[in-house]
């Protein structure tokens, strides 16, 4: 694990950014895995900053996303289709039909589960996985369990989700109860992943992520495994 500690969270944000148009000026359809949430708000908007420099190009970027909750359609303002579109994909020159979420609306969420997975393989994997962490230690939707879960999978969103995610909606019962989520095993097959972690919040879950005893009780401690993960954090996150 190559850990990289920035001084604020811009800085952190361009950092993270880096690896990934690094990735695409090496590969041009390089296949990005996507992460939502806070966190990667500031890496899309670097991207962007730089598309707009004409530095990085997307045309030919197929992209994957983590996960979607289920029940929310992609015009839902807190989709995370709708948030690919508002944050990164309606302001650069990616075609959106390289782009890819799962379905939340899907009437066989078993099916769906297995239909990204495909195609996932039918892209020919991941380049690049990018992912933020759960104040509980989720990555995607994998919460905390007794097993790690392996491919794309439908879960039930646990409370301390739910409650960290309300913030995004009106109401906490809006909140989605369930979600679709790449599996640990996905997230694992991409050949890079990067795992961007910012604020004060997260520092307790950083330390026991990276440092702590690899175990399903704190998923993203599995990526310990990973022969190439970049952590990048600000100072408040790593509590320097
Ligand atoms: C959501 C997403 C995760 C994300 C997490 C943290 O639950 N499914 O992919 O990493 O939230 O979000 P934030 O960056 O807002 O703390």
């Amino acid at each position: 694990m190559k850990i990289i500690v920035e001084k604020t969270y811009e800085r952190m944000c361009r950092m993270a950014a880096n690896i990934l148009s690094a990735q695409i000026i090496l590969k041009a359809d390089s296949v990005l895995g996507l992460a939502t949430g806070s966190t990667p708000c500031g890496i899309y908007k670097q991207l962007i900053d730089w598309y707009n420099k004409g530095d990085v190009d997307f045309s030919k970027v197929r992209t994957v996303n983590l996960d979607e909750y289920v029940g929310l359609a992609p015009e839902h303002d807190q989709s995370y289709r709708y948030y690919m579109d508002q944050n990164l994909f309606d302001h650069v020159n990616i075609d959106k039909a390289n782009t890819h979420v799962p379905n939340g609306l899907a009437k066989d969420a078993q099916a769906e589960c297995l239909r990204y997975d495909k195609l996932i393989q039918s892209l020919g994997g991941t380049d690049v996985q990018l992912l933020g962490i759960g104040l509980n230690g989720h990555i995607g939707f994998n919460e905390p369990s007794d097993v790690f879960d392996t491919g794309t999978h439908c879960v039930d969103l646990t409370e301390s989700t739910i409650e960290a995610n309300s913030r995004f909606f009106e109401r906490e019962e809006d909140v989605p109860r369930q979600a679709i989520t790449m599996g640990i095993k996905t997230i694992m097959q991409a050949k890079k992943i990067v795992l961007a972690i910012n604020g004060e919040k997260k520092r307790e879950i950083a330390k026991n992520a990276l440092y702590g005893p690899v175990t399903p009780l704190c998923p993203a401690s599995v990526l310990q495994l990973h022969p190439d993960v970049t952590v990048v954090l600000d100072e408040a996150a790593a509590g320097l």
